[in-house]
């Protein structure tokens, strides 16, 4: 069970629902995410490509929701794997899933890391974390603990909503992305946006509310952190490409969706 200090809203009537908290209320939809294309055939091969080999090394996934990615992790061959996730409810479905006595949930905010979750790591990921993350402030402090939490030469690959995509894009890929800025086709710095998302069938299956950061608050924050840091374009699994054909994927190339941040400590 999650500590009472992460009890988070159970109904959409919550007053002023934090971007962080949202997840709790969707954690039973949010499943339905795992199987999305867009996961499975490009997050995930753009993470693995940046990170390399897993096997035998430790990984801690920050927000790691129900825990998809940690599964993934473990199936590499990782020696130790620790998600954390602010939601009660998401780390409850986590500890559900197979291998749950493999890898270690911890409920808590990630602005709390050292406090939460013991020892170092060879990786850190956090994909698809960074944009719900409201505060300025609370975005550098989880870049720094993040920092803290690896052992030297490690990595940090973060998957974001790319911030300069251009709107609308195509919703073939599962997402669509709203402005509700000024100019609906480039969300600014610091902007609220809504991503609606949907099944492979094109079903909506819920909707989040993000914020924007523009590649040079990620670039700033990593780096005063002490990283290195690396774009890395979003790239297509073979499988993907098998299945879909290179055509389908053509114009999310163009206008990715999503982009990568590697952040090496020296
Ligand atoms: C879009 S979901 C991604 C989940 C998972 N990484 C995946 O890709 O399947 C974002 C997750 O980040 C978690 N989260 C947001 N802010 C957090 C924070 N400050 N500390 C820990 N988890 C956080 C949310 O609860 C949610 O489960």
């Amino acid at each position: 069970m999650c500590s009472d200090k992460f009890k988070l809203p159970t109904t959409s009537s919550f007053p002023r629902v934090m971007l962080k908290e949202q997840f709790e209320l969707i954690a039973n939809q949010y499943v339905k995410r795992n199987k999305s294309l867009l996961m499975n055939y490009v997050t995930l091969n753009t993470v693995l490509r940046s990170l390399g080999k897993i096997k035998n090394k430790s990984v801690l996934d920050v927000g790691c929701g129900n825990g998809y990615v940690c599964r993934k992790f473990y199936a590499l061959g990782a020696s130790r794997i620790v998600g954390i996730d602010i939601s009660p409810k998401q780390i409850e479905l986590a500890k559900h899933s197979a291998n749950n006595n493999k890898i270690e949930y911890v409920c808590g905010d990630a602005t709390d890391l050292k406090n939460i979750v013991k020892g170092t790591f060879d990786i850190v990921t956090s994909i698809s974390v960074l944009n719900y993350i409201e505060i300025k402030k609370e975005l550098g402090t989880i870049i720094s603990n993040v920092f803290d939490k690896l052992n030297d030469g490690g990595k940090f690959v973060s998957i974001v909503v790319n911030p300069d995509i251009v709107l609308p894009s195509s919703t073939k890929y599962g997402r669509n992305l709203i402005s509700l800025g000024v100019d609906r086709t480039k969300i600014a710095d610091l902007e609220e946006f809504k991503i609606e998302f949907f099944d492979n069938a094109q079903e909506k299956i819920f909707e989040t509310k993000a914020i924007n950061y523009s590649r040079k608050t990620y670039e700033e924050f990593f780096l005063k952190a002490g990283f290195s840091v690396k774009w890395i374009q979003p790239s297509i699994s073979t499988e993907g490409l098998k299945e879909m054909g290179k055509q389908f994927w053509e114009e999310f190339i163009a206008n990715p969706y999503l982009v990568a941040i590697e952040g090496r400590k020296k």
